[in-house]
């Protein structure tokens, strides 16, 4: 099966997975632990970064699956960050070439960040998927992970 297909058996399953659950972390939760479990090893770090609601200018780190995350990312700082700000997808195929890159792994050569929406539309959350190889990501990437950070909160 090719990686666009892939990417609609997972939508499928973790819709399936998370339909009906209210307690988001065992969203995202989930969501991580089957992307990472169907893209390891090209998938380094796969997680979500949550919006404060505290510091709504704020993300800290929730579900992921991979080596330690830094805790807190500021928006407009790092991928994570200006994902966040922008409220769209940012897709970086050299990190080190990235103004502000926040190197929580040194390992991580690439990476792409797509933003998460609850059902009024606010930001909630972003989903960073990290990868040792450079340029590991393309647009049936970013198209697969974007359908199902869509649908993620609201399935
Ligand atoms: N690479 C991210 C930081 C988070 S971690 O790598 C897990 C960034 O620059 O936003």
């Amino acid at each position: 099966m090719d990686r666009a297909g892939q990417y609609q058996d997972l939508k499928a399953e973790i819709e399936s997975v998370v339909s009906g659950e209210t307690y988001l972390p065992a969203r995202y939760a989930s969501a991580a632990c089957l992307l990472a479990e169907a893209f390891t090893p090209r998938f380094f770090w796969t997680g979500f970064y949550v919006v404060d609601p505290l510091k709504p200018e704020e993300l800290v780190v929730g579900p992921y699956q991979g080596t330690l995350g830094c805790l807190r990312i500021p928006f407009g700082k790092g991928v994570c960050g200006a994902s966040a700000a922008r409220k769209e997808t940012v897709l970086v195929p050299d990190v080190h070439a990235f103004p502000g890159h926040i190197a929580c792994d040194s390992r991580t050569n690439s990476e792409i960040v797509v933003p998460v929406f609850d059902a009024e539309g606010q930001l909630a959350a972003v989903l960073d998927v990290d990868s040792e190889q450079p340029d590991a990501f393309d647009h049936v990437d970013q198209l697969g992970l974007e359908a199902i950070c869509a649908n993620l909160l609201t399935a």
